[in-house]
């Protein structure tokens, strides 16, 4: 509560990797001429919302991965990503091969730095999170992932927890799930992870599985699992409900706290990543829309400055 976000960056060089690939099939015909990625979750693209939460983390350094299709698309949307005091590259991901695929499309990118990739339809919102992402930043070897009680577990990849907390098993949608504990899209892993991702075989699905990079981890008894309590809201995107409930969730926080979840100039700026300059040249950029009003906002108040959880 009350944490500042001026707080000194994190000593070890993490680098993200937002997957925004796919081809969203459980939202057509919504999405057949545009990435899901690319949705309005209320009033941003989807995908400021994992990119946000990167820069939580006081990550970056981003590589974007997508669709031949989206790649140009995204570039358009987020260019370098200097307006939000990050780098953004872009690497293409020609077929849907799996999640794991992307340390092996990242490999020349993470160059033996240790990473974070997120899900690019995964949404976060709560109470304690950049505390939560920023002690997960600072592990050096190994992995962190989360486990999130959810009603449908045989939806995602699954952990198993033992009574002192650690990963018994990891399964990839498992029919008869051995726990209640999906894991959430975002992996913080060591070095190693494209080195491991390179040992991997197609799953049954004909995917690269994450479950299966990260049982590499868990077999070596390095991989950790922080749980995300109730007060964590973890939303996906998949289909039209889902996005709808993402949207009316973020529209409520907004509406009550006259605050943006997700506002990328915000972050940027009260890490002292971007100057006064350049939230005012994005402000004028966004117009007369709400994005824009509330950068306006932010050059003349103290509000979302000081205090972020
Ligand atoms: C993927 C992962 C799964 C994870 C989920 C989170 O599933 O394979 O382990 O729990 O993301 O969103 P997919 O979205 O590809 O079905």
């Amino acid at each position: 509560m009350g944490e500042s976000l001026v707080e000194s960056s994190s000593p070890i060089q993490r680098r993200g990797i937002v997957l925004a690939g796919g081809s969203g099939t459980r939202l057509y015909p919504v999405t057949r001429a545009v990435s899901k990625q690319l949705m309005p979750v209320y009033d941003k693209p989807m995908v400021y919302y994992p990119i946000s939460v990167l820069m939580l983390a006081n990550i970056r350094t981003i590589l974007l991965i997508s669709t031949p299709a989206d790649l140009p698309v995204f570039q358009r949307l987020l260019k370098d990503g200097s307006q939000f005091g990050i780098q953004i590259s872009y690497a293409l991901q020609p077929e849907p091969r799996g999640l794991a695929e992307a340390y092996l499309i990242g490999a020349e990118f993470l160059r033996g730095f240790p990473s974070c990739l997120i899900l690019g339809d995964n949404l976060f919102y709560g109470h304690n999170l950049t505390s939560i992402l920023y002690q997960a930043s600072l592990r050096k070897r190994g992995a962190t992932i989360f486990a999130y009680r959810v009603a449908n577990p045989s939806a995602y990849g699954v952990v198993e927890l033992g009574p002192d907390g650690k990963a018994l098993s990891l399964e990839e949608k498992p029919s008869k799930p051995r726990s209640p504990y999906a894991i959430p899209g975002i992996y913080f892993c060591d070095e190693r992870a494209p080195a491991f991702a390179s040992r991997l075989r197609p799953s049954t699905r004909g995917e690269l599985e994450i479950t299966d990079l990260l049982r590499f981890y868990l077999e070596e008894g390095s991989l950790h699992v922080e749980l995300l309590g109730r007060g964590t809201a973890w939303m996906d995107t998949g289909t039209p409900d889902a996005l709808h409930e993402a949207s009316s969730f973020v529209r409520a926080i907004e509406h009550r706290q006259g605050l943006k979840v997700a506002c990328l100039e915000e972050i940027a700026y009260a890490k002292g990543w971007i100057d006064e300059e350049i939230l005012e040249r994005q402000a004028l950029l966004y117009g007369n829309s709400s994005y824009g009003a509330y950068l306006r906002f932010l050059l003349h108040s103290e509000a979302g400055q000081n205090s972020w959880e």
